[in-house]
């Protein structure tokens, strides 16, 4: 990236990593140990730093049982973990029009190997889909599942997990909630969300600001999962299956220590920040973007319009542009780095009318600064005029 150019794509991976981050992933790799593969200093070293990686982890997420954080490559892994390992044969799912293609294609493959039944609950023209809509949904045949996002990576709409999820539990239900938090852990409190989920996945990469290939499944204490991946844990290699005890359970082979120890300490960083705080700063960074695009000609902005319920994540058309003209031009003459299309969330697009070429995208970080939105407002109009 030159000096003069601007990131906007914190919605697919958050950049720039924190020097902090970057330095905590450095020292590991200069570390020669796996943890719990040997009783070596350096390997002792290594086990107490992926503990705090679970504890921080934990933290993060609002829950206490830190045994119950799993680290996985990024947050399709987790949510492939959870569908595979709670949806049998035959059995129906339920899920939302705004899923990313991490839930819909599992899914559909399900579908296609196990005979699942899938119902896609519709979203609204502004990417939301309402409570009375999933509650119907539930109400009408036994479910084994509800997968659905917190936010959006398309129109960063919050979808209202909390109210269905408590609504669930209210009924003592036995449908298991999977909250796709990709868009949401690291830059808002997920407190009442993990208070009502069963399974929460997350993208270590993008708010918790961690390094690529880092994500984290959280499974709630009393429900179990089969093992996602089998293998050596460093532990009980006596047992001839994969150790029941979490997070061996659902952990095998060596773990990806520096991408572990890069999100720990990007954990510790947005813990000392305040997730309050961000998710303040996040919230007015969606007032100050709807505000000033409010009144530019030839530029459409979709999703809700309220600032408190959606995060900073704006799909766009400007006219007279194909979506993919416009990104190029807001590279090359404004020097903005964002993306266009479908953002692996096609249906979506069909319930906001973009479908086909999808949309412009911008998408903002955990301390993005109001002058990135000014910036990036100004090329909209340039370009929209
Ligand atoms: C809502 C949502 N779910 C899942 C994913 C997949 O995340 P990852 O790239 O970490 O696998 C993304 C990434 O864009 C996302 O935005």
């Amino acid at each position: 990236m030159t000096a003069s150019s601007l990131y906007l794509d914190h919605a697919s991976t958050s950049f720039p990593k924190d020097p902090r981050v970057i330095e905590e992933v450095r020292r590991v790799m200069e570390v020669g140990a796996t943890p719990h593969r040997g009783a070596h200093r350096s390997a002792r070293e290594m086990e107490g730093l992926v503990d705090t990686a679970r504890e921080r982890m934990a933290r993060l997420l609002g829950v206490s049982d830190a045994d119950r954080i799993t680290f996985t490559l990024n947050a399709t892994d987790a949510l492939n973990a959870a569908i595979k390992g709670v949806v049998g044969a035959g059995d129906r799912v339920v899920t939302t029009q705004v899923e990313h293609n991490s839930v819909l294609r599992p899914l559909n493959g399900l579908v296609r190997r196990a005979n699942a039944q899938v119902d896609v609950v519709a979203a609204s023209a502004e990417g939301v889909v309402s409570f009375e809509a999933l509650r119907q949904a539930l109400e009408k045949s036994p479910a084994r599942l509800l997968v659905i996002s917190h936010a959006s990576n398309v129109t960063g709409a919050l979808q209202p997990v909390e109210e269905i999820g408590t609504w669930l539990r209210e009924r003592n239900s036995p449908t298991r909630l999977l909250v796709d938090a990709a868009q949401t852990a690291g830059y808002r409190s997920l407190a009442e969300v993990t208070e009502v989920a069963d399974f929460v996945a997350v993208a270590g990469h993008k708010g918790p600001g961690g390094p690529l290939g880092t994500g984290v499944l959280w499974t709630r204490a009393d429900q179990e999962l089969p093992p996602w991946r089998e293998g050596g844990t460093g532990t009980d290699s006596e047992t001839s299956l994969q150790p029941d005890p979490w997070p061996e359970h659902l952990e095998a082979g060596t773990p990806n220590l520096p991408g572990i120890a890069g999100l720990s300490e990007a954990a510790s960083l947005r813990l000392e920040q305040g997730l309050e705080q961000v998710a303040e700063r996040r919230t007015q960074i969606v007032s100050r973007f709807l505000d000033a695009v409010a009144g530019l000609k030839g530029v459409q902005v979709f999703g809700p319009k309220v600032p408190t319920e959606r995060e900073p994540v704006f799909p766009i058309r400007v006219d007279g542009y194909q979506t993919s003209e416009a990104a190029v031009i807001l590279e090359t003459s404004f020097g903005i780095q964002q993306r266009s299309g479908l953002h692996c969330a096609p249906e979506v697009h069909r319930a906001l009318g973009t479908a086909g070429e999808g949309t412009l995208r911008l998408s903002y970080g955990a301390l993005s600064e109001e002058s990135e939105v000014d910036r990036a407002v100004a090329a909209l109009q340039a370009l929209g005029s």
